[in-house]
């Protein structure tokens, strides 16, 4: 599924600022895509929009190549375009685990892949796999989700949303508040599942631009309500001035930025720290160029 946003506004208040101001974006099938942005610059509100939470007030969403929200189509028409949409673009809130509400850990997964209308036997297959894929043991089932961990009830509510399996998988800061070994086992959890579906897309908001780094191959910089910047992570944080849109860059690129400007320029292809290490043992060895910025 390809998801096209045309000249996107958005406000919440009439006659207040626009929250999103001509917001033109191509999010092509099986793609990775970070959003990034200072604290209200409008990524949530973008999300809702790709699931049809929200509607444009100018532009239009397409979704491949449909307006779900089309003034032309019957109502009847419009609200079948949304329905899909809805089912085919999985949104993870923030802070997920305040949305469980089910006795056990099985109906809480359930409830999605259930409201599909599928079989019984196709939604416990779901449930099954979309438990493992968050790495979450067979014999939580039967647990109440709020007798778990606090990271055990985010990855519960995560596997709520990969139940449906998604064809859009849409991450609005899945990791905030969780701790760092717990971060780094949920990204590699994406990270799995994004490589056993290639075809599928993520879409992934955080504030932490060192998971950014490691998780997409593209990165979208909002600011104020406008894209700013668009490409992959390893050239926005080395050649451009993130702090202006809010930002840091991550520590791998920290690093690189202080060894270029004293002389060891390191040619890397991602900001993954175990390939920047080799990256700059490398450039290293070969006596880089030292002496010059
Ligand atoms: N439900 C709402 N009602 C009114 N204003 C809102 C609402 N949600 C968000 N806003 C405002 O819209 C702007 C963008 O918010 P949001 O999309 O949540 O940004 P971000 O996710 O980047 O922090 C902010 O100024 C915020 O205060
Ligand atoms: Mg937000």
């Amino acid at each position: 599924m390809s998801l096209r946003l045309e000249k996107v506004f958005f406000r919440y208040d009439d006659g207040g600022p626009w929250v999103l101001e001509a917001v033109d974006l191509e999010i092509p099938k099986g793609s990775s895509v970070g959003i990034a942005g200072g604290t209200g610059s409008g990524k949530t509100t973008l999300l809702m929009h790709l699931n049809g939470l929200l509607q444009p007030q100018k532009g239009r969403i397409l979704v491949d190549g449909e307006d779900p929200h089309d003034p032309s189509l019957s109502r009847q028409e419009r609200a079948a375009r949304r329905r899909r949409l809805r089912s085919h673009v999985g949104l993870v809130f923030q802070y997920p685990e305040n949305q469980l509400f089910e006795e056990t850990v099985e109906k809480d997964i359930a409830f999605g892949p259930k409201n599909l209308g599928l079989p019984p036997e196709e939604v416990a297959a779901r449930v099954e796999r979309a438990m493992a894929a968050l790495g979450l043991s067979p014999d939580l089932k039967t647990r109440s989700p709020f007798q778990l961990s606090g990271g055990q009830m985010r990855r519960v509510a995560v596997a709520g949303v990969l139940a449906m399996e998604p064809e859009v998988l849409v991450l609005d800061e899945p990791t905030a508040g969780l701790d760092p070994l717990g971060r780094q086992e949920f990204l590699e959890l994406l990270r799995r599942w994004k490589r056993e579906h290639p075809k599928r897309t993520i879409v992934y908001v955080s504030h932490r631009m060192d998971e950014m780094a490691l998780l997409v191959e593209r990165l979208i910089v909002l600011h104020r309500g406008k894209v700013v910047a668009d490409g992959p992570p390893v050239h926005l944080f080395l050649e451009e001035d993130v702090t202006r849109w809010g930002l840091e860059p991550p520590p791998a690129a920290q690093l690189l930025l202080g060894l270029k400007a004293r002389g060891l320029a390191v040619d890397v292809k991602s900001l993954a720290p175990r390939e920047v290490a080799r990256a700059i043992a490398r450039a290293w060895r070969d006596g880089a160029p030292c002496g010059k910025a």
